[in-house]
């Protein structure tokens, strides 16, 4: 059994795919939109997995809640009972005026603003998705009829100082963030988010695949709270990405 995600081989039944929101509260929903068969599995902690099929495959959707530490430890914890594949699922803000809400995201690579990936690999390591797995997402994007992009991505420890954010309680974020968000902007990344990078890194280190789809909830350059009905549309909109997705990603040992 493994210590966090309270999963074991018997549990996961050969599921090479695994569908990683953050939010354990996001699990059930997104398992059974993908299948009505859906089944609970385990929850612990941020960890909350279900399993649901798709083309008479197992598909896995474990959370991994916020930020590259304990998603690392989802994936090292799958990665042992036979994960090959992890599509990210998860919402952002983006940072580039032309985004609108609601659209996708889907990162072709991220910016390694974490701590987590360096414990996995040097900073001159790539943090970059699987292109099979891009691909069907790119697919999947197409069908919600909804505006998306694909490109880089920020992926920061933090959401508030890390993503240069002054509504805060001490309105200071250090020296070295100062000034980052335009310089994102001028470097055409498109949004930020908390995970990928950790994700990319530690897929592509293991000889595994990942790929990251975000809706965005808000869009920096207006504004930098989500409403509530925003919310519950990324919601959907990732779902039937990803389902799509699904139907069309064959992953090859
Ligand atoms: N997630 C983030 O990390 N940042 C945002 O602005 C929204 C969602």
């Amino acid at each position: 059994m493994k210590y966090h995600v309270k999963l074991n081989e018997e549990l996961v039944k050969g599921a090479k795919i695994a569908i990683l929101p953050g939010d354990p509260g996001r699990v059930e929903k997104t398992a059974k939109f993908i299948s009505p068969k859906a089944q609970f599995l385990a929850s612990n902690r941020e960890y909350t997995s279900w399993m649901t099929e798709a083309n008479g495959k197992n598909i896995l959707v474990c959370s991994t809640g916020i930020g590259g530490p304990s998603l690392s430890i989802a994936v090292e914890e799958l990665a042992g009972l036979g994960i090959k594949a992890f599509i990210r699922i998860g919402t952002t803000g983006a940072i580039q005026p032309f985004i609108k809400i609601p659209s996708l995201i889907i990162t072709t690579g991220a910016v390694r603003l974490d701590g987590a990936s360096k414990h996995y690999a040097p900073v001159e390591y790539p943090a970059v998705a699987d292109f099979d797995i891009t691909s069907a997402l790119i697919e999947g994007a197409k069908k919600t009829g909804i505006n998306f992009y694909k490109g880089i991505t920020a992926s920061s420890d933090t959401f508030y100082p890390g993503q240069e954010r002054y509504d805060t309680y001490s309105k200071y974020v250090i020296k070295d963030f100062q000034g980052s968000l335009s310089e994102w902007q001028k470097l055409h990344v498109l949004n930020f988010e908390m995970e990928s990078a950790t994700l990319f890194t530690i897929a592509n280190a293991f000889g595994l695949k990942a790929g990251c789809i975000s809706s965005v909830i808000v869009n920096r350059t207006q504004n930098e709270t989500p409403d509530d009905k925003v919310l519950a549309q990324a919601e959907q909109n990732l779902a039937s990405a990803v389902n799509y997705a699904l139907s069309i990603l064959t992953i090859n040992e």
